[in-house]
C-alpha cells in the first residue's frame, strides 16, 4: 500500500470513529419521521368518544283546542305559533317569518285560518269573531275556494306538524262532560 492509500484509510477510520451515534440518530428528518409514525399509531389506537346523537325535539302532546285556548299561540314573546285549518291545529313555528309578529300573515297566528286561506285573504274579517261561538262552518265556500284550501292543507301537511284539533267551546264542554 503506498503512502496515499494508507493516509486515506487512516482518514476514513478517523472520521468513522469520530461520528457520534446519538447525533446520527437525532437528525431533524428522523425526528419528523418519528413524529409521523407516533401520530399515526396514536390516531389508530386513540380512544374514540361515544357517538353523540342530535337531541330529540321536545315531545309534542296532541291537544284539543278551542278558539280561545288557541289564541295565545301567536308567536309573541317567544311563544310557538299555531294556526288551525278545518279543525286541525298546525305548529307553524318554523314559519315564524310568515306568521309570527310582524309577518305578512300574522293575523292567522293563534286563529282558525281556514276561511282566509280559502279566500286568499289575510284580512281581519276572515277570522271567526266570536271565540266562544261555533267554528266557521265554511259551507258558503265555492268549489274553487275549497280546492285552494285543500292545496294549503297539503302544503302544511308536508311542512308542519299537526299538534292538535280545534273544536268549539260547546263541543269541548260536551266532551268533558262525557268523559267525566
Ligand atoms: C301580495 C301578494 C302576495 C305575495 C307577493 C305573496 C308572496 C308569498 C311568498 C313569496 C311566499 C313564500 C313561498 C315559499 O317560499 O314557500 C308566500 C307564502 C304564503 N303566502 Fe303569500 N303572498 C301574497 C299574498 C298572500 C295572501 C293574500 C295570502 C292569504 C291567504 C297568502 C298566504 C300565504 C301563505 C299561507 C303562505 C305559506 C307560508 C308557509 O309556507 O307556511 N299570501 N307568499
Amino acid at each position: 500500500m503506498d503512502y496515499v492509500e494508507q493516509r486515506m484509510a487512516q482518514e476514513a477510520q478517523r472520521q468513522a470513529s469520530s461520528v457520534d451515534p446519538v447525533a446520527v440518530f437525532f437528525t431533524p428528518l428522523n425526528a419528523l419521521l418519528a413524529f409521523i409514525v407516533l401520530y399515526t399509531v396514536y390516531s389508530i389506537f386513540r380512544p374514540t368518544p361515544p357517538p353523540t346523537f342530535p337531541k330529540d325535539p321536545p315531545a309534542t302532546v296532541f291537544r284539543t283546542y278551542t278558539p280561545r285556548t288557541l289564541l295565545p299561540f301567536d308567536g309573541k314573546e317567544g311563544r310557538p305559533v299555531f294556526l288551525a285549518v278545518r279543525g286541525r291545529v298546525f305548529d307553524v313555528s318554523s314559519g315564524r317569518n310568515f306568521y309570527g309578529p310582524g309577518g305578512p300573515y300574522e293575523n292567522f297566528a293563534g286563529r282558525d285560518a281556514s276561511r282566509g286561506l280559502a279566500s286568499h285573504s289575510f284580512d281581519e274579517e276572515m277570522l271567526t269573531k266570536d271565540l266562544d261561538g261555533p267554528l266557521d262552518p265554511l259551507n258558503d265556500l265555492t268549489a274553487e275556494q275549497l280546492d285552494a284550501l285543500q292545496g294549503w292543507e297539503e302544503r302544511f301537511d308536508g311542512k308542519y306538524l299537526v299538534v292538535g284539533r280545534l273544536i268549539s267551546v260547546t263541543d269541548f264542554d260536551k266532551e268533558k262532560k262525557e268523559k267525566a
